[in-house]
């Protein structure tokens, strides 16, 4: 069984877990532990430093994938807009590198959520163009073509009634506005409304902790793309980017048998 650890940073909580990276099946209790106030990078370092250890350690040979809510390039956090200043333009993945003595493998996090949905989820399978979006304190994106990733989408930040979309439309709007579930939802309508005209894609699966209630608002969209409930929620971060810091597995070649030769 292939196994890694995945951490997800988020802007309220740090979560992670032992994956089962062959069956996206987490093979130890998550933890969580409060983002220190302010989302400084040595605070959130420390803390990523700690969960590790209240998880047990993690062994060299176990690849480690983090993930975080920001552009990633190269292993560089290049925007910040839900967490300190401080990260833009920061080299986080050497960073996390130098605290923790070993290789990390660093993404942002609705990217290892949609990687998450392609290996173990709503994505899996399914051919085309698919929008996952996560719809929490920010929205986030991950764009997927036949299974294929391609990072650092940030739709979130399309501009929506004149703001950026996840003012508006993120769930913290919601709660932020007291929005009822209609009210909340017409702009949602708007988002993905838009998100169609640009992309024409096949699917869309709606993550993020409430997508667990679906059910009070994907109904009250009218759009001409499918538009789903994302399977793993809370631990999508976790299990994606665990994932992509597995190494991919392939596929078992067909054997070939030499005729007897009689
Ligand atoms: C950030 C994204 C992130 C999303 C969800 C947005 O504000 O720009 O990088 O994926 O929030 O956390």
């Amino acid at each position: 069984m292939a196994k890694a650890l995945g951490i997800d940073i988020g802007g309220t909580g740090i979560k992670g877990a032992l994956v089962d990276t062959d069956s996206g099946e987490l093979l130890t209790d998550r933890i969580k532990l409060p983002t220190p106030e302010g989302g400084a990078p040595d605070e959130i370092v420390a803390t990523v430093v700690q969960l590790i250890s209240d998880l047990g350690g993690v062994e060299d040979d176990v690849p480690l994938g983090v993930c975080f809510p920001a552009i990633v390039r190269n292993g560089r956090t290049m925007s910040a807009a839900n967490v300190s200043k401080k990260w833009i333009g920061l080299e986080a993945e050497a960073l996390f590198e130098k605290a923790l003595g070993r290789d990390i493998h660093f993404v942002n996090d609705a990217d290892a959520a949609g990687y998450a949905e392609v290996r173990y989820g709503a994505a899996k399978g399914v051919k085309g163009l698919i929008i996952l979006t996560t719809l929490g304190t920010g929205i986030g994106s991950a764009l997927i073509y036949d299974g294929v990733l391609i990072p650092n989408s940030e739709f979130g930040h399309l501009e929506l009634d004149g703001k950026d979309a996840e003012k508006r439309a993120a769930y913290s709007a919601k709660e932020r506005e007291n929005l009822d579930w209609e009210h909340w939802a017409k702009r949602l309508q708007k988002y993905y409304t838009y998100l169609e005209s640009l992309f024409s894609p096949d699917l869309f699966i709606v993550g993020g902790g409430v997508s667990k209630t679906a059910d009070d608002f994907l109904p009250l969209l009218k759009l001409e793309t499918p538009i789903v409930a994302a399977v793993h929620r809370n631990n999508a971060g976790i299990l994606g980017a665990a994932a992509l810091a597995a190494p991919i597995p392939v596929a078992e070649p067909t054997p070939k048998f030499e005729t007897d030769a009689r």
